[in-house]
């Protein structure tokens, strides 16, 4: 009898099509995807690849933004409803009127949103680039930067800049018990803590290193301590363990009680899905084009910025 993985590449095959992941999927999954890679890295490989379909193991505004790039192509995701707290908490038409009520103001958008506050934006960041987005704007020049206020708080914090900023944030990196924090670095001394700056404050403080998945990842790998408390998705640990699998990780548990603490829209995503999203290209990502043309503009500045 066929396997799953067997039916999935041979699909994979027929249709043409490559296989895009996050570092938040489920490692079964990450196992089988062509390219891994964190915000920015997925949305440069969706952009350049001659596949004829894209399906992306991520979640939905991760999609959206490869058929920005991509319009042409087919993209489809395993699970329709892999949404972002993110991206949720910021409607376009409530952005539309905060930025009337900011005239003046550069947009900055978190790559973590849809298209339409994609469409309102002046130019896309991702976590591994945010700095240096932020930078590229001169400093006489005021921002309003939408929608996670953490990453714009570490943001202002690093340049002190004033930034205006959306009250959004990610259901999990705020879900970091910093009790446990505090006990895993009192019973791991010699662990370095690594953070993602979506993090809150108060968590970010403990940080030794910050950065994207893909940063986390490498720091890990790279670093001379062999023991990293992990604060992110710890969907990030089966690439560090395949990496340097010598080192020990630790995940930092959620102050909702729970052991780990999952993207619960990452983890939507399946093997089953995935072959049904080759089988009958379904669900498929559409939208309005005057909307993508629109986005594509401040997602392509921020490409560009990128090099
Ligand atoms: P990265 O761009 O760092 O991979 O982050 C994506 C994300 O959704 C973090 O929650
Ligand atoms: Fe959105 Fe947070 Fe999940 Fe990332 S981890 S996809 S920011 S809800």
């Amino acid at each position: 009898m066929k396997s799953k993985i067997d039916e999935l590449m041979e699909l994979k095959k027929q249709r043409n099509a490559i296989i895009l992941a996050h570092y938040y999927q489920d490692p079964s999954i990450q196992d089988l995807a062509d390219f891994m890679g964190d915000s920015l890295a997925l949305a440069q490989a969706a952009k350049k690849t001659d596949a004829d379909v894209i399906l992306f193991c991520g979640v939905h505004f991760m999609a959206e933004t490869a058929k920005i790039l991509n319009p042409t192509k087919t993209v489809v995701i395993p699970d329709m409803n892999a949404g972002c707290s993110l991206a949720d908490s910021c409607p376009p038409e409530q952005l539309k009127e905060w930025i009337d009520q900011n005239p003046g103001h550069t947009v900055i958008s978190y790559i973590n949103c849809n298209s339409g506050v994609k469409a309102l934006s002046d130019i896309i960041c991702t976590s591994s680039n945010a700095l240096k987005i932020v930078a590229s704007v001169p400093e006489s020049t005021p921002i309003i930067f939408a929608p996670d206020k953490f990453l714009g708080s570490y943001i202002n914090r690093k340049t002190g800049r004033n930034m205006k900023l959306w009250n959004g944030s990610c259901q999990v990196h705020i879900d970091f018990s910093e009790q446990e924090v505090i006990n895993l670095c009192a019973q791991n001394p010699n662990a370095e803590v690594l953070a993602h700056p979506e993090c809150p404050e108060n968590i970010l403080d403990y940080a030794d290193f910050i950065g994207s998945t893909t940063a986390i990842i490498d720091h890990a790998v790279k670093s001379d301590k062999n023991e990293f408390i992990i604060l992110t998705e710890p969907g990030v640990i089966h690439e560090m363990q395949k990496k340097a699998p010598e080192k020990k990780y630790i995940p930092v548990p959620s102050m909702s009680g729970c052991s780990c603490n999952n993207c619960p829209h990452m983890r939507l995503n399946t093997i089953d899905k995935m072959i049904d999203a080759l089988k009958t290209l379904q669900p498929e990502i559409l939208m309005d084009e005057d909307i993508r043309q629109k986005a594509l503009i401040p997602l392509e500045r921020m490409l560009e910025l990128s090099k």
